[in-house]
């Protein structure tokens, strides 16, 4: 299969690579989209990928792979910008945790900012095939 990403050229700092609906394979009821490969991944750490307009999230946190969507719930900011320490990213707008493997948001940013909002974010898997990442949708 061709690998369809390629990088945006105006954005080649933040790592973002526009998917085109070329790369993808089914997998169950699910979808596989081919994101890139495991040894660029372990050298960027995180990339910001695009698929069907909507960001995501990837992240290698040790040996594993996260995906979450590129957005907090709060105000929409990009949680590609924010730390990630462990399996938890910080938003960069207001500082809410959100865990990388459950999607779980911790209980200081629930009380601030989510208490009408979503328990959780939604996570998404990554299949790891040889060196190539797929992101399930
Ligand atoms: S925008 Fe993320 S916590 Fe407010």
């Amino acid at each position: 299969m061709a690998n369809a990403n390629t990088e945006h050229p105006l954005s080649p700092i933040m790592d973002v690579f526009y998917l085109t609906t070329l790369g993808y394979l089914t997998y169950g009821n699910a979808m596989k989209h081919a994101i890139g490969s495991l040894a660029k991944l372990k050298e960027d750490k995180k990339w910001r990928v695009i698929f069907n307009d909507h960001p995501y999230l990837i992240a290698l946190v040790g040996h594993h792979v996260y995906a979450i969507p590129d957005q907090c719930p709060h105000q929409d900011a990009s949680l590609f910008q924010g730390k990630i320490v462990g399996d938890t990213v910080t938003c960069p707008l207001h500082q809410a945790k959100f865990n990388l493997i459950s999607g779980e948001i911790d209980e200081v940013s629930k009380m601030l900012y989510f208490d009408f909002g979503p328990e959780k974010i939604t996570t998404h898997k990554v299949v790891i095939e040889g060196d190539q990442l797929f992101l399930e949708l």
